[in-house]
């Protein structure tokens, strides 16, 4: 298939594209033009800005036309989380409608991203310590701009699939991902199991789920 990847500097961007290389896909990655980044010769790296809907057409389009867009693209925070406020607070607002400007004015109609467990209606399904951890930090900021990244999403009339993974680890995959229904304890994922799941969902003709709540353990 060909991909688009956009964060590739990123935890799980770098990832989605080593695996997305090893399964054979063409990718054309993006990153903005400050990220550390440096990336297998096989992928196409673009660096520009993801708020910019023209720069996110060319992304999806060089190449041909992308089969599908992964965005792999999160706040950065100015310093330890969960005590610091996103450096960019409008950047997933924005850098959502470029994407989907984008997608639409180039005809590509499927697109994956990354969000959080505990946004949108998962919030029902995490432990109510966490809720009141992120109604008292400023993860509030972070997980209200999520919501609001979602929505543009589910109402784009694009086919989507926003995942919701639990706490991110660095550990090696696990191949050992669940769809929580309800959180009854310390809830991790290994970032290579999101990037994976996120492929695994690409390669299906059409995304079995919609707003996937992902975790190995915890559930
Ligand atoms: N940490 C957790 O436990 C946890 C749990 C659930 C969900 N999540 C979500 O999962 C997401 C992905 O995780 P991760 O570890 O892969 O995140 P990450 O390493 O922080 O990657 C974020 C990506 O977004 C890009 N980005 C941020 N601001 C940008 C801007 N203004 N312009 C262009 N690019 C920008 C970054 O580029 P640069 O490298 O240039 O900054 C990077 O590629 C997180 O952002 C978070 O929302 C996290």
């Amino acid at each position: 298939m060909k991909l688009a990847i956009l964060g590739a500097s990123g935890g799980i961007g770098r990832l989605l594209v080593e695996q997305a290389l090893a399964r054979g896909h063409e990718v054309t990655a993006a990153a903005r033009g400050s990220s550390q980044v440096t990336l297998p010769p096989k992928a196409t790296l673009l660096r520009g800005d993801l708020e910019d809907e023209a720069f996110v057409r060319e992304v999806i389009t060089a190449g041909g036309k992308r089969d599908v867009v992964l965005s792999a693209l999160g706040h950065r925070l100015p310093g330890i989380a969960p005590w610091h406020k996103p450096e960019r607070p409008a950047f997933l607002q924005r850098s959502t409608d470029a994407i989907v400007g984008a997608m639409k004015a180039a005809g590509v109609s499927r697109v994956i991203a990354i969000s959080s467990g505990g946004v949108g209606d998962s919030r029902e399904i995490i432990p109510p310590v966490f809720k009141m951890f992120v109604a008292l930090s400023a993860m509030k900021t972070v997980f209200a701009s999520l919501e609001d990244m979602e929505q543009r999403y589910l109402a784009s009339g694009l086919e989507v699939c926003i995942v919701r993974p639990s706490g991110l680890t660095d550990e090696p995959a696990t191949g050992r991902v669940v769809i929580a229904k309800k959180y009854a304890g310390r809830a991790t994922i290994p970032r290579a199991d999101v990037a994976a799941y996120m492929l695994d969902q690409c390669e299906k003709p059409a995304f079995t789920e919609k707003t996937p709540s992902i975790t190995v353990t915890g559930a």
